[in-house]
């Protein structure tokens, strides 16, 4: 838990593990799909959830204009570090999907990676993305991924990183199911120096699922038309529930 008694979402530990597991260069079929529907794009591009710049700094080194925010500190400062480790130097910010809109701003809106699950709750969701269709220009685009509802399997084997010295791990429980098709896991990140607990870290993830037709309803309500649905990162493939993501994509009615 954080200092003042909140909950740390994407905290110091669970940000560090993210830049060792999945570290510049990893894609899951993501960086390249995104690459290509973007591909024509001159206008401005918002990242939002952009985490560690895992897919902003390849778009970037592409030839695409991209802006990113996010709503973890922790996270934000590892995605400068990769920036400038490539001599990029983007507007990165710390923001709310929730809050956060810039009217007419962008051509286009990237959400991988399942990050938009991350929003829980119809209200919040609906309000994310009103506020993503009034970032973007006329003609403009959002491209975003949800992944299919799946069951919790039971305790995970638990992870390890190595950083420099320090080790750490992770362990992560499923919790109780909280109805309304949203999932939290239980995710423990531990620090050890010489075989020694020096910190320890909480994070709840809880995530939001859908079903096919629930987020195309959510997008109508959110002020989207031109629904296209792709699967497993594979343009125009037919999205199934046996798919692992499906990337949706729309445009302001
Ligand atoms: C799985 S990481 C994805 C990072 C990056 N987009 C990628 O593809 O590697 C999810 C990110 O979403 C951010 N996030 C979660 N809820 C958010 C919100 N409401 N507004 C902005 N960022 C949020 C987290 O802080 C975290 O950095």
């Amino acid at each position: 838990m954080g200092g003042n008694g909140q909950t740390l979402r994407y905290g110091r530990l669970c940000s560090l593990v993210y830049q060792l597991d999945k570290p510049i260069g990893t894609s899951f079929g993501d960086v390249e799909f995104y690459r290509e529907r973007l591909a024509g794009v001159t206008g401005e591009i918002l990242e939002p959830a952009v985490g560690t710049g895992r897919i902003l700094v390849p778009l970037l080194r592409d030839g695409f204009r991209v802006r990113g925010f996010d709503a973890s500190p922790q996270m934000l400062a590892i995605c400068r570090e990769n920036c400038a480790a490539y001599g990029l130097d983007p507007v990165l910010f710390e923001a709310d999907m929730t809050v956060y809109r810039e009217p007419a701003a962008f051509a286009a809106v990237v959400i991988p990676a399942g990050s938009f699950a991350l929003v829980t709750g119809r209200e919040n969701a609906v309000r994310a993305l009103r506020n993503i269709r009034e970032s973007l220009a006329p003609g403009g685009r959002l491209i975003v991924d949800v992944e299919p509802i799946e069951r919790p399997a039971g305790p995970e084997p638990m992870g390890h990183w190595w950083h420099g010295e320090e080790l750490i791990t992770l362990t992560c429980h499923p919790g109780v199911d909280a109805g309304d098709r949203c999932q939290t896991s239980w995710c423990r990140y531990e620090l050890w120096r010489d075989g020694v607990l020096v910190h320890t870290e909480l994070e709840p993830f809880t995530l939001q699922r859908y079903d096919l037709a629930e987020f195309a309803t959510l997008l109508g309500d959110a002020g989207f038309t031109d629904i296209t649905i792709h699967s497993d990162y594979q343009a125009g493939q037919f999205p199934t529930t046996a798919s692992k993501v499906w990337t949706f994509e729309a445009t302001p009615a």
